[in-house]
């Protein structure tokens, strides 16, 4: 073999290591979004389906850890709509997160601070909400209703 033709080997062997060597993080990067996402989620318990009346909206609590590392009582409303169909709201108006109250005989939720009204759907009926109301992404695991906290940008 000529020099020249093992310097020339030589070098393109390296320039295929360096790059294949370089490639590794994008790869790895490409093979993990589903492992961060799931990082980012945070499931907490609403407790047992049976405590939610199917075709009912009503009242929970979630314990949630705050930044003080203090845990909290956050409130949700669950819409049980079938048997293995929730709906869980954030009580916190979309307008400025004030807590929303639910009414049982018309069945709309009702802002104490501006007069924002939500219908059943979580869609805005009146007053200066300019989005639905938050849904929790659920699960049901064992019997036990979860919800994702991370999945709305604020509770009350
Ligand atoms: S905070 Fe609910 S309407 Fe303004």
């Amino acid at each position: 073999m000529k020099r020249r033709d093992f310097i020339s080997i030589f070098i393109k062997g390296t320039g295929a290591v360096i790059a294949a060597v370089m490639s590794i993080p994008v790869v790895l990067h490409s093979l993990t979004p589903n492992f961060t996402k799931e990082e980012n989620d945070e499931w907490k318990p609403l407790g047992p389906v049976t405590n939610y009346p199917q075709g009912k909206i009503t009242p929970a609590l979630v314990k949630v850890k705050e930044e003080t590392g203090s845990l909290s009582s956050k409130s949700v409303y669950v819409w049980r709509k079938s048997d293995q169909d929730f709906v869980v709201y954030s009580r916190s108006c979309t307008d400025l997160g004030c807590p929303l109250n639910y009414d049982s005989g018309s069945e709309w939720f009702f802002c104490p601070c501006h007069g924002g009204i939500f219908d059943k759907e979580g869609e805005r009926r009146a007053g200066p909400p300019n989005k639905p109301m938050w849904r929790f992404k659920n699960r049901v695991r064992e019997g036990i209703l979860e919800i994702d906290i991370r999945s709305v940008p604020a509770m009350v």
